[in-house]
């Protein structure tokens, strides 16, 4: 089946059967793979990308679910000049270790932000479920500071 995915900004063709998981459409057929897999089941979080700015898991997110809902992944969320204010306080807290789910897991802080700009220590623990197998939680956590500021 073929689908018209907005993603990024773009409009992108892709052939794929309708329960296909988006995360393998990203990777496979679009080369956009920043999107991470890491359990397939919607646990961990690696793969997450926006759907209408809400974070979703792309794993476990059928492509024929998608419609005509805008897809951002990492690779769309800087400006054509700058990085997104979270991307830039990433690198200022020098928050990724090994870096395999910190795709994911700024994905899931933007939308965050975006529904609760000031999210308190326990709003954060609640609401950011992303696993971090190095355990930079202490840093991510000063990059949401930083990026509420
Ligand atoms: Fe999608 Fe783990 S790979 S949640």
């Amino acid at each position: 089946m073929t689908f018209a995915l907005r993603i990024n900004g773009q409009t992108r063709p892709v052939d794929a059967p309708p329960d296909q998981p988006l995360l393998w459409v990203l990777r496979e057929q679009l080369g956009l793979k920043g999107s991470k897999y890491g359990c397939g089941i919607g646990a961990c979080g690696a793969c997450t990308v926006h759907v209408d700015g809400q974070a979703v898991r792309a794993c476990v997110t059928p492509v024929g679910a998608v419609g005509q809902a805008s897809i951002t992944t990492i690779e769309g969320l800087a400006g054509k000049a700058s990085l997104h204010p979270v991307q830039q306080a990433w690198i200022e807290e020098d928050v990724a270790q090994c870096g395999y789910c910190q795709a994911g897991q700024i994905m899931a802080v933007v939308s965050l932000l975006a529904e609760t700009p000031s999210p308190s220590d326990d709003e954060i623990d609640a609401r950011l479920t992303n696993l971090c197998r190095c355990g930079t939680y202490t840093r991510i956590r000063a990059a949401i500071r930083r990026a509420a500021e």
